[in-house]
């Protein structure tokens, strides 16, 4: 038997459990020949000055050196256990939390933790071609951070199939390194991992936009009466919040080049502003408008009785759920959702019950709000008059209730026709994405260099200088 536990750092006490370590003889390997053809291209033999995760000790998680990729030490790792947890809210609230599969919720769970895990390896495959087209090698190592620590996460919830779902999870583990990003016969289970990230901008906007929604699942997760995801995912979490920032730093930074050269030169005409070969503030809207929206649809129906189902089962609580003050059993509370009736936009109480994704999505889209404003005190500093804005809820959304409606980023409700007209100002055009990855042309990869396009960040990884080497080539 291979010794795993010197392989794999973890606190789940591999080296004893007989049964986790014949199912990872088997994935391990399948996991490693997934990340051979779908982690970051051509990346195999770099040196990447990367943080590794060895134990939960605040000390033990930061670990920085230069690492193969392909020899990252892939942890499994679990927030250390409360004795005196419990379920703290739906149906069984007051009772010990579960350590075992309780039987008859074992298939949403399982659902659950598979709908999770499978946005992991997608975001890899998305983000695998990028480091063609690196900013700089202090990005280009941001990004394969990004990239192990996603690979971490789906090691995390493969431990939870493999370790409590038998057979069944075995399997499920499998076809996570199965689907594919955007392949038409096998996709990723949630759109937006199935949409491309063909270029940096929609690699820090997903980072920002789209790893948050990530957060909030967790969160949602981190409050599961069934004790092991929920220790999974409070450990996910350390790693999710250094994601956000890769985000929305480079959105800021590629904001604080552009103004910085739209003040120099006295411009503020997008074409004006693109010839400098910097990205339009417009253009970064779109971005913003896109992202936004196809994130807001991965929190699902506004009404939902699945949503229902989870929270009474206790399997997946609200954001924050212990910190919330009321019964946290919601009978009788009632929530607003919108709705689109005879041309208008008309909110709607329902069962806070059956709202739980809607109130989700609301709780993540006031965290956006503040990180959007971080961006806009950007644009104020500089002293640009340029407004980014949060598009409308409703605008461009294919599930829950405005899916099928044509709601402008003003949250007017328009008919396809004058929606579609308008379209090419609200959202990134062929020709949009087409200027921003003729900017993106080759890698900037000399140590201390920043492509024209980005302005550099305000310090480098783990204190060390801006011009150091995070990534040697050989
Ligand atoms: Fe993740
Ligand atoms: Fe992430």
């Amino acid at each position: 038997m291979i010794n795993y536990t010197e392989k794999i750092p973890n606190n789940v006490d591999l080296g004893r459990d007989r049964v986790l370590q014949r199912a990872l003889e088997h994935w391990q390997p399948a996991y490693m020949g997934w990340w051979y053809d779908m982690g970051p291209d051509e990346s195999h033999n770099y040196e990447v000055y990367l943080r590794t995760a060895i134990s939960v000790e605040p000390d033990g998680w930061a670990q920085f050196g230069y690492v193969k990729m392909p020899d990252y030490r892939w942890g499994i790792f679990l927030q250390p256990r409360d004795e005196k947890r419990e379920v703290n809210f739906g149906a069984h609230k007051g009772q010990a939390a579960w350590q075992e599969v309780p039987g008859e919720y074992r298939s949403i769970l399982r659902r659950i933790i598979v709908t999770q895990g499978d946005t992991e390896p997608a975001s890899v495959e998305q983000q695998r071609m990028l480091g063609a087209s690196c900013p700089s090698m202090y990005d280009l190592r941001n990004i394969f951070q990004v990239n192990v620590e996603e690979g971490r996460h789906l090691w995390a919830m493969v431990y939870l199939l493999h370790r409590y779902f038998g057979r069944d999870g075995r399997e499920e583990a499998e076809s996570l390194l199965a689907r594919r990003s955007g392949d038409t016969d096998n996709p990723r289970i949630l759109g937006a991992f199935n949409e491309p990230t063909p270029d940096w901008l929609a690699f820090y906007m997903f980072t920002f936009f789209t790893d948050r929604d990530g957060k909030f699942q967790l969160c949602a997760l981190a409050e599961s009466g069934f004790d092991p995801l929920s220790r999974t995912c409070r450990f996910m979490l350390t790693e999710e919040a250094h994601h956000m920032f890769v985000g929305e730093t480079g959105v800021s930074r590629i904001i604080q080049r552009s103004c910085e050269v739209m003040k120099e030169h006295k411009l503020d005409d997008p074409s004006d502003v693109r010839a400098l070969g910097v990205i339009d503030l417009q253009t970064i809207q779109k971005y913003l408008n896109f992202h936004y929206s196809v994130t807001l649809d991965l929190y699902g129906s506004d009404v939902s009785s699945n949503a229902a189902n989870y929270f009474t089962s206790g399997l997946k609580g609200r954001f924050r759920e212990t910190k919330l003050e009321d019964d946290h059993v919601l009978s009788e509370a009632e929530y607003p959702v919108f709705e689109v009736v005879d041309g208008k936009i008309l909110a709607k109480t329902v069962p806070a019950l059956t709202a739980l994704n809607e109130r989700l999505r609301d709780d993540y889209i006031e965290e956006i709000a503040d990180g959007v404003a971080r961006w806009q005190r950007v644009i104020d500093n500089a002293g640009v008059p340029f407004r980014l804005t949060l598009p409308h809820k409703g605008f461009h959304r294919e599930i829950g209730n405005f899916a099928g409606h044509f709601i402008s980023p003003q949250g007017e409700v328009l008919s396809e026709e004058s929606w579609k007209k308008r379209e090419s100002q609200w959202l990134p055009t062929p020709e949009d994405h087409a200027f921003v990855q003729s900017l993106m042309s080759g890698r900037v990869v000399e140590p201390g260099k920043f492509a024209n396009w980005i302005a550099p960040p305000a310090r480098g990884v783990n204190n060390q200088p801006l011009n150091f080497e995070y990534v040697r080539f050989h």
